[in-house]
């Protein structure tokens, strides 16, 4: 089964569901078989996707929220105690209020790693959207017909952490700040790699990440691209600022339509510095891998206001 399915985290702004079109993309422009650098992991679907789908040789990947960048850590190179976390924490709201202490952190201590790796993904699987800074699905109360539980399955969450661990040997994972990573990569040689750059959203980033972008973060994300050594491929929510700050860079224009019981369409902006094959303008269909509750997404914005 594709990563697609098994990536442990429901993350916001997930690129899981495009897999294929990605894949389609790396083969196209001849990318396959380089290392892919993704330096705003978040689940990191399309990297990890690409890896199992064997496009690509390795994946290096860098995040800046202590509690993500631990999840992944742990996953692949703490499995077992991890898994053994996942068995035996008790999904409750007392232990939501007991893992909070981990949302303070700034970094990540090497000796709780996997307690900050374990937060990561309950606030991921417990929380509103999976937003991390938000509050706990069926409120603090717990009196709506969604409880805290309903997204931590421990069976279905151990099988996919057992699976992307598979991944491990071929896998670097850091914590830091991607504009750091991104300004040192241009200091190698990188023709055996190529750079999959999906910064938090331009109009959403805030709501949905506890490390957000202001707009002078944004123009510096596009002066490092410019100066770039290497290839990349940049994903963004479609904004006539972004289209600005890349002028002169290839761009693509594409629109999902989300198939669940919300209907949708969203455009995005796919941005490169290279002159991309295999991106068919246009509307594709996309449906969501899992059966979404609109109930619990709709209080996005007030739980993320009250968190
Ligand atoms: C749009 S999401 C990436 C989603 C990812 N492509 C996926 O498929 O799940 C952006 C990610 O960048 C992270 N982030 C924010 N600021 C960062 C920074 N300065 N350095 C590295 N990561 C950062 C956020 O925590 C978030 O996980």
């Amino acid at each position: 089964m594709a990563i697609t399915n098994l990536n442990p985290l429901r993350y916001p702004g997930s690129k899981g569901r495009s897999l294929d079109f990605f894949a389609n993309v790396v083969r196209e422009s001849g990318f396959n078989g380089r290392q892919i650098v993704e330096p705003y992991a978040g689940s990191a679907s399309v990297s990890l996707g690409l890896l199992e789908k064997g496009l690509v040789s390795s994946v290096m990947l860098f995040e800046r929220d202590p509690l993500v960048f631990a999840f992944w850590y742990s996953a692949f190179f703490r499995t077992q105690e991890l898994l053994e976390s996942i068995r035996t924490v008790d999904v409750s709201l007392d232990t939501w209020k007991a893992l909070d202490v981990y949302r303070q952190y700034e970094t990540v201590p090497e000796d709780q790693i996997v307690q900050c790796g374990l937060a990561g993904l309950f606030f991921n699987r417990t929380n509103f959207s999976g937003v991390i800074h938000a509050g706990p699905i069926g409120g603090q109360s717990q009196s709506s017909a969604y409880g805290i539980g309903c997204r931590f399955n421990k069976v279905d969450l151990m099988k996919r952490v057992e699976a992307v661990a598979e991944l491990g040997s071929n896998v670097e994972v850091y914590f830091g700040d991607a504009l750091q990573a991104l300004k040192d990569a241009s200091l190698v040689q990188n023709d055996d790699r190529f750079f999959y750059i999906d910064p938090p959203y331009y109009t959403q980033g805030k709501k949905l990440y506890r490390y957000h972008y202001q707009f002078s973060d944004h123009e510096n994300l596009a002066a490092v691209l410019a100066a770039a050594n290497y290839d990349w491929v940049l994903s963004y929510d479609a904004h006539s600022v972004i289209e600005f700050l890349y002028d002169g860079m290839n761009q693509y224009r594409r629109s999902f339509r989300y198939s669940s019981r919300v209907q949708k369409v969203e455009e995005e902006l796919l941005i490169s510095n290279a002159a991309l094959s295999g991106v068919e303008e246009g509307t594709q269909l996309v449906l969501f891998d899992e059966v979404d509750v609109p109930e619990v997404d709709a209080l996005l914005e007030n739980a993320v206001a009250a968190a």
